[in-house]
C-alpha cells in the first residue's frame, strides 16, 4: 500500500514545556399549541387601588412581564406592569414594576423567612400567598436557598447524589436578605462583589409559574442546556433558552434538546474568580439572558432550589458543582479508543465487512457498535435470528482482535408478540406493572416508537428497575457484549402524548408554556398527566433519561459485576455523568455542525459529563470527503470518539473512502496521535473522577486573565496542556488560531512557537 504525502495543512499540534526548578515538566498541547384552559374566574382580580411603580432603569434591566405572546397596553396593565413601547424588538415593552413580588413577614431563625405575596395582579393565576425561604450554608463555597409553599408540599427532584449539608467553617460569601419586596444578594467576601442579586426583579410563585431573576456581575456566562449554542460564551442580548428534555435535531435552532441543565458558570473578571448557579428543578422552564447582565428563570412547577458555588477559578467552580451532583465515572481505558457505528447495517455480515476493511487499513479502532438493526422487529432484548444469526458470538469475534462490542437498547417496549410466539420481556414487565400509566394510575400509556405500538418503562418504579435488570441480565447471557448505549430516553414517542392523544387539563396545557419546541408540552413525548412512581410526568419528564441511567447502572452491575463497562445515554440530567457518557445527538454532515460540536463538548464538561463527543462525519446526510476527513481529524480529539451514521446514507467509515485515500491516511495519523496521548487523556478522566476537573476545557479555564480567551470556542484544550486547533471550514488549509501567553510547541515539528497572546495563521507540515 503506497503512502501519500500531504501538502495541505491539517490539524495543528503544539507542545508546551514548562521548566519547574530542575525538573522539566512536559506540558503538551495540540493544535491541530396549546389551549389556555385557565377559566376566567380562576384569575385573581386586579387589586383595585394597585398602581404599578414603574422604575426608571436602563433598558437592559427591564424584567419582562409578558414572556408569553400577546402583549398590548391593555394586557400589560391588567398584569399591573409597566408599558413603554420602543423601537427595539428584543427589549420588553411590558416590564415589571417595583411593587410586584413578596415581602418578608418574619425571620424565625438564621436564613429562614416567611414570605407573603404583595397585593398585585396575577400573571397566570393560582399564586401562592405564603412561602418559606430557607438559606443553607452548605460549604465555605456553596450556598443554597430554597423557596417553596409555606403550607403544601410541592414536587422536588429525588436526586440520587445531592444531600443536605451544613458547615460551621468560615464562609467565602455572605448573604443579605432584602425585605420589601423580598430579594437576596449574595456577595463574595474577599472582593465585596455582588454575585447574585435578585432585587432586579420580582419573585413570582404560582402553582404553575415560578419566576426569579438575578443580576450578575459579568456577561461571561457559560452553560445551560441542552441546546446548540453556536458560541460558548452566551449572547446576553435577550436570548431565551427553553429547558425540557426533547428528542429533536441539534440543527442550530434555539430549541430544547435531549438533556436538562440549569447550571451556568459566570467568570467574574480577569482574576479568574468565578461562580456557578444551579437550580435543582426538573420542570419545563426557560431562562432568559439579558444585557444587565441578568438571568430570569421561568419554571412551571416544583420549587426554587438554588445552589450558588464559588470558585477561585472556573475549574474550581466545576469541582464544587461536581462534588454536589456527583463526579464523573472513569470510562474503561478501551473506551478511549476510536469507535465505529452506524444505523442501517443490513446484516451482521455487513457489520463484519466494515470491521474487516477498517482492520485491514490498520486504523486505530477499538469498538464496533450495532444499532437497532440487530433486533428482531426493533424489539429490545431480542436479535434478528436471520440477518444477525451469529450475534451471540460477535463479541468473541471482536475480542479475538482486541476489540469491543457495544449495542443499543431503547426504553420503549413493543406490545406486539414476536415472530414465533409471545414477547416474554413485555409480558414479564406487564406482570410487574413496570409501565408508565395514564392519569388513572392503572392503564399503561400506549405510544409508538421503532417497533410500532409500545409501552414505556417507569424507571422510577423499583419493580421496573428489577424487571429491567432482569431482562438485561438474561439478554447479556444470550448476546455477549461489552457495554451499553441507551437512546430515545427523553422519552421519545412518535405519537403526541399517547395513541389516544391527551386530555385537556392544566398539566397538558399549562397556563404558561415555556418557549419549548412546538409550544406543546407533550409533543414527541408522553401526556403530562401520565403517572410515574416519582410523580406526574409533568414534573418528572426531564428526569426520564436520568432515571433510566440509574436503572441501567443496576442492570450493568448485575451483568458485569465489578468488571468495568460503559454506559452512553442520550437524555441526561445533572448527576448522569456519575454513571454515563453522552453524545451530542442527531447532527448532520455540514460545516456548521462540525463547529458547534466544540461549544457542545465544552458545556458537557461543565455539566459533569466529560465523556462526550459528536457523531463524527455527521449522522444525517452524506458528508463530502473533505468534511468527513476534517471531522475525523477533530474527532480524533473528542473524548468520546465515534463515527456514527444514520440509516439510508452512504457508509462513512474511513476504509470506505479507499485504503490509500487522503482520508484514511489522515485519520490514521491523528488517531495515532490520540492513541499516543491516551495515558494523558486517561489521567484527565482520573482527575475528573477524583476531583471534578474538566477533561476537554476552554482556554478561558486556563488563561482567564487574558480576556481574548473568554470567547475562544473553535479551539479546545485537553486538560491544561494540549491545545487542539482544528480546521472547521471547507477549502481551507490555514487557520487563524489564538496563542496564549505561554510556552507552546508545535506537536508535530516540536518547534517552539514565537508568538504569544496573539492570533496567528497556522498550518502544519504533514509528514506521514
Ligand atoms: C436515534 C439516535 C441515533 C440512532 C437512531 C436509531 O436517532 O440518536 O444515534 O442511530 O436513533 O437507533
Amino acid at each position: 500500500m503506497g503512502k501519500r504525502k500531504f501538502s495541505c495543512f491539517e490539524v495543528i499540534l503544539i507542545v508546551l514545556f514548562l521548566m519547574v526548578s530542575t525538573v522539566a515538566v512536559v506540558l503538551i498541547a495540540l493544535m491541530a399549541t396549546a389551549e389556555d384552559v385557565i377559566k376566567d374566574d380562576e384569575v385573581p382580580e386586579v387589586p383595585k387601588d394597585f398602581v404599578p411603580q414603574c422604575p426608571i432603569i436602563a433598558l437592559g434591566e427591564r424584567i419582562d412581564c409578558y414572556p408569553d405572546a400577546g402583549a398590548s397596553q391593555r394586557s400589560c396593565s391588567s398584569r399591573g406592569c409597566c408599558w413603554q413601547p420602543l423601537n427595539e424588538t428584543y427589549v420588553p415593552w411590558c416590564f415589571f414594576p417595583t411593587n410586584h413580588g413578596y415581602q418578608v413577614m418574619s425571620e424565625p431563625s438564621y436564613g429562614k423567612a416567611q414570605l407573603k405575596r404583595l397585593p398585585s395582579p396575577s400573571l397566570f393565576g393560582a399564586d401562592i400567598e405564603e412561602l418559606t425561604f430557607q438559606a443553607e450554608r452548605q460549604t465555605p463555597n456553596r450556598f443554597r436557598f430554597k423557596i417553596t409553599d409555606a403550607h403544601k408540599k410541592r414536587f422536588e427532584v429525588p436526586h440520587e447524589h445531592v444531600k443536605p449539608n451544613n458547615t460551621d467553617d468560615k464562609l467565602n460569601y455572605e448573604f443579605v436578605l432584602v425585605k420589601n419586596p423580598f430579594g437576596l444578594r449574595l456577595r463574595r467576601k474577599s472582593s465585596g462583589k455582588v454575585l447574585f442579586d435578585t432585587t432586579i426583579g420580582p419573585l413570582v410563585f404560582a402553582d404553575q409559574y415560578l419566576q426569579l431573576s438575578a443580576k450578575l456581575p459579568s456577561s461571561n456566562i457559560y452553560g445551560l442546556g441542552e441546546h446548540v449554542h453556536q458560541q460558548f460564551r452566551h449572547d446576553t442580548n435577550w436570548k431565551t433558552w427553553p429547558i425540557f428534555a426533547r428528542d429533536a435535531f441539534p440543527n442550530g435552532g434555539t430549541h430544547n434538546l435531549y438533556g436538562a441543565y440549569t447550571f451556568f458558570l459566570c467568570l467574574e473578571d480577569a482574576s479568574g474568580k468565578s461562580f456557578g448557579v444551579f437550580l435543582m428543578n426538573s420542570n419545563a422552564m426557560e431562562v432568559t439572558i439579558q444585557p444587565a447582565p441578568a438571568v430570569t428563570y421561568r419554571t412551571i412547577g416544583g420549587v426554587l432550589d438554588f445552589y450558588i458555588l464559588l470558585g477561585d477559578t472556573p475549574e474550581g467552580v466545576v469541582q464544587e458543582y461536581l462534588e454536589l451532583i456527583g463526579r464523573p465515572v472513569i470510562p474503561p481505558y478501551w473506551a478511549l479508543g476510536f469507535q465505529l457505528s452506524r444505523w442501517g447495517y443490513e446484516s451482521l455480515d455487513e457489520v463484519k465487512r466494515t470491521v474487516e476493511r477498517n482492520r485491514e487499513i490498520g486504523l486505530p479502532y477499538d469498538v464496533q457498535y450495532t444499532d437497532i438493526d440487530y433486533m428482531e422487529d426493533k424489539k429490545d432484548f431480542t436479535y434478528d435470528a436471520v440477518k444477525f444469526r451469529d450475534l451471540p458470538q460477535f463479541a468473541d469475534y471482536l475480542h479475538a482482535h482486541g476489540q469491543k462490542y457495544i449495542l443499543i437498547l431503547d426504553p420503549a417496549v413493543a406490545t406486539s408478540p414476536r415472530v414465533n410466539g409471545p414477547y416474554a420481556s413485555y409480558d414479564r414487565g406487564t406482570k410487574k406493572n413496570a409501565w408508565v400509566t395514564e392519569s388513572d394510575g392503572k392503564t399503561p400509556l400506549l405510544g409508538e416508537v421503532w417497533p410500532g405500538e409500545t409501552v414505556f418503562p417507569d424507571y422510577t418504579n423499583p419493580a421496573c428497575i428489577e424487571w429491567w435488570a432482569d431482562e438485561y441480565e438474561r439478554f447479556y447471557k444470550e448476546v455477549k457484549h461489552d457495554a451499553l448505549w441507551i437512546d430515545m430516553n427523553e422519552v421519545a414517542n412518535f405519537k403526541k402524548g399517547s395513541t389516544k392523544g391527551c386530555a385537556i387539563n392544566n398539566l397538558n396545557y399549562p397556563p404558561f408554556t415555556p418557549n419549548i419546541l412546538d409550544g406543546l408540552m407533550y409533543s414527541k413525548t408522553l401526556c403530562m398527566d401520565a403517572k410515574q412512581t416519582w410523580g406526574k410526568h409533568y414534573d418528572v419528564h426531564s428526569l426520564y433519561g436520568y432515571s433510566m441511567v440509574l436503572a441501567t447502572e443496576v442492570a450493568l452491575k448485575r451483568a458485569f459485576g465489578n468488571k468495568r463497562t460503559l454506559m452512553l445515554t442520550r437524555s441526561s440530567f445533572p448527576g448522569a455523568g456519575k454513571y454515563s457518557g453522552h453524545w451530542l445527538g442527531d447532527n448532520a454532515a455540514n460545516w456548521n455542525d462540525i463547529k458547534w460540536a466544540i461549544p457542545g463538548m465544552l458545556e458537557f464538561g461543565l455539566f459533569g459529563i466529560p465523556y462526550i463527543g459528536a457523531d463524527i462525519c455527521g449522522f444525517f446526510d452524506d458528508p463530502t470527503e473533505e468534511l468527513c476527513r476534517r471531522w475525523m481529524q477533530v474527532g480524533a480529539f473528542y473524548p468520546f470518539s465515534r463515527n456514527h451514521n444514520a440509516q439510508y446514507y452512504k457508509p462513512q467509515d474511513p476504509a470506505f473512502f479507499g485504503a490509500d485515500s487522503l482520508l484514511v491516511n489522515s485519520s490514521k495519523h491523528y488517531l495515532n496521535i490520540r492513541y499516543t496521548l491516551l495515558p494523558y487523556l486517561y489521567t484527565l478522566f482520573y482527575k475528573a473522577h477524583v476531583r471534578g476537573d474538566t477533561v476537554v476545557r476552554s482556554l478561558m479555564h486556563e488563561f482567564y486573565n487574558d480576556s481574548t480567551t473568554w470567547t475562544v470556542d473553535r479551539q479546545f484544550l485537553w486538560g491544561p496542556y494540549l491545545l487542539i486547533t482544528p480546521v472547521l471550514d471547507p477549502g481551507v488549509d490555514r487557520i487563524r488560531a489564538y496563542i496564549t501567553d505561554a510556552v507552546w510547541y508545535d506537536y508535530e515539528t516540536e518547534e517552539r512557537l514565537t508568538s504569544r497572546k496573539q492570533h496567528v495563521e497556522m498550518f502544519s507540515l504533514r509528514t506521514n
